[in-house]
This record gives C-alpha cells, structure tokens and sequence, in this order.
C-alpha cells in the first residue's frame, strides 16, 4: 500500500507540474478514504510537497458525506487535515455542500470543463466515489455531473454528494488506487468489466 500510494504521489506530481505549464493551474478533485488520506499525507511533506506549487492548485472534491465539514467522518476535513494545513494556502477550493444540494456544483463543474485529475479509491464492494453498486446515481441523466445519492444496501454511513460516471470522465487524468486482499475480488470484476468493453 505504501509503495501504491509513493507511485500515485509521484503520478500526481507530474500531473500538476504538466497542467501548470500547460495552462498556468492544475485542477484536482480528491475523495476520502484511508488509501487516498496517506496519498494526501505523502503530498504535504518532502521530497514531494516542494515540487508543486501549491498557489496554482484548485481542489475540488470528487465526493463528500453529508456531515458538518469539521466532523472526523467529513472528507472535506480528511483533505483539510492531511494536506492544505500543511501545504499552506492552494489558489481555491471548493467544497461539496450537501446542503445546497448538487446543483451548485453541477454548474461550476460545468464552467471548468475539464479536471486535470480526479484521485479515486474503491471500496471492497467495488464503489468508487460515494457510486454504490445497485444505487441512483448509475442511472444518472448523462447530462449530470454531481449527484445525491446513497448506499442502498446501508454499509457505507451517510447521504453522499458525489460525482457521476459523466462527472469522472471529464477529467484528463484518473488516477485510481485500490490496496488490499478484501477488494480484490470487486477490483478483478471491474477489471473484466473494463477488458469487455475495450
Ligand atoms: C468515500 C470515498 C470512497 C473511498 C473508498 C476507498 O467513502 O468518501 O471517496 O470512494 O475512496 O471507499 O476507501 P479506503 O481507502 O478507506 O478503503
């Protein structure tokens, strides 16, 4: 897991570094997760941190829990906590808030056009951002790019505000990282998935 999250780290450095000479900004939206929070904690310190200049950095969130943004669960914290404390300020971010529901974020995603990388982890059921395997938010009109949504089956807590299959694909880059023998089995179903449809 740790030599996973040292190649993502090194993968997000390149990133950033190419879309900040390309475009003068590196757009970024993170999730949560104990796999992305250690990403999260390589980027803040050496050799890494130094090699980004975090005053072009725009952070967007690929999905949120609906709790307060200070509570311990709030992926907003996780990122808060892990990186921008310790990075010092990024030029903006932008929070999901679940109370303003998703068309906020819908219409700024949709100014932006394209993410430059979108950071992903997978759940051992196989979800990625807060998109639960039988949930409302596969079904999402392709014109959506943020939606609410939650888990039917209950396992993972909380009303979510997540990116949609349409919302992911806008990025330039996504940059997965999946660690561990429980998710095995749901990373070689999509794997297979993926084989078929290529
Ligand atoms: C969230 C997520 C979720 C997460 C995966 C992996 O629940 O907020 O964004 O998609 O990234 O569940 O989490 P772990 O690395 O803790 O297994």
């Amino acid at each position: 897991a740790e030599e996973l999250c040292r190649a993502a780290a090194r993968e997000f450095v390149r990133s950033a570094r190419a879309a900040i000479r390309a475009r003068g900004q590196f757009t970024t939206a993170l999730s949560g997760g104990s796999t992305p929070k250690r990403l999260f904690q390589l980027l803040a310190a050496a050799p890494y941190r130094s090699q980004v200049d975090w005053s072009r950095v725009h952070l967007f969130w690929g999905d949120e829990r609906c709790v307060p943004p200070d509570h311990p669960d709030a992926n907003y914290r996780l990122v808060r906590e892990a990186l921008l404390e310790r990075v010092g300020a990024v030029n903006a971010n932008f929070p999901m808030r679940c109370e303003e529901g998703a068309d906020p974020y819908q219409l700024r995603l949709g100014e932006l056009g394209k993410v430059d990388l979108i950071h992903l982890g997978m759940g051992p059921d196989g979800h990625t951002a807060s998109l639960f395997p039988g949930s409302p938010a596969l079904h999402a009109d392709p014109g959506r790019l943020v939606v609410m949504n939650e888990d039917p089956t209950g396992r993972n807590p909380y009303h979510r505000m997540t990116l949609t299959y349409a919302g992911i694909s806008r990025a330039r880059l996504a940059l997965v990282t999946v660690a561990g023998e429980a998710k095995r089995e749901a990373f070689d179903a999509a794997q297979s998935a993926l084989d078929a449809t290529n």
